[in-house]
């Protein structure tokens, strides 16, 4: 079974759920890689769209939280960072000793607690907060 975006993770701002659809689909393309054996190349392909992704997609989020004077601010950006910080940190890792399989096991991992703990409630309760902003 693979990763698909459902509507209780939507946060009612159309770039912002198009951007986590677009996560969750490469997220899914790793797992069927997985599955054929070609994690570690897929890694790869997936390091290089997560360098600029999470750049422009926090970006986006934060842009709309500052604008909005959203109270949770900081720590949701912390949670950004931390999550850069990981990605950068295994992508160093990469480039230094080469993608093993438990590099893509810990991509798995690491993605799956973001969707589950970031997207799913962090990202969620920014969407509730944003709608009440919009008359
Ligand atoms: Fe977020």
């Amino acid at each position: 079974m693979g990763i698909e975006w459902r509507d209780s993770l939507a946060t009612g701002v159309e770039v912002i759920d198009n951007q986590h659809k677009e996560l969750l689909l490469r997220f899914d393309k790793l797992l069927t890689a997985c599955q054929a054996g070609q994690g570690t190349e897929e890694l790869k392909t997936l390091q290089a769209f997560l360098g600029d992704y999470v750049i422009t997609h926090f970006n986006d989020e934060e842009a709309l939280q500052r604008q909005h004077h959203y109270p949770d601010y900081e720590a949701h950006h912390a949670e950004h960072l931390r999550f850069i910080e990981k990605i950068n940190k295994m992508k160093l890792e990469t480039q230094k000793g080469g993608i093993s399989t438990h590099h893509v096991i810990d991509t798995n991992n690491m993605l799956l607690k973001w969707l589950l703990n970031h997207i799913s409630k962090v990202d969620t309760k920014l969407g509730a907060f944003l709608k009440t902003c919009t008359p």
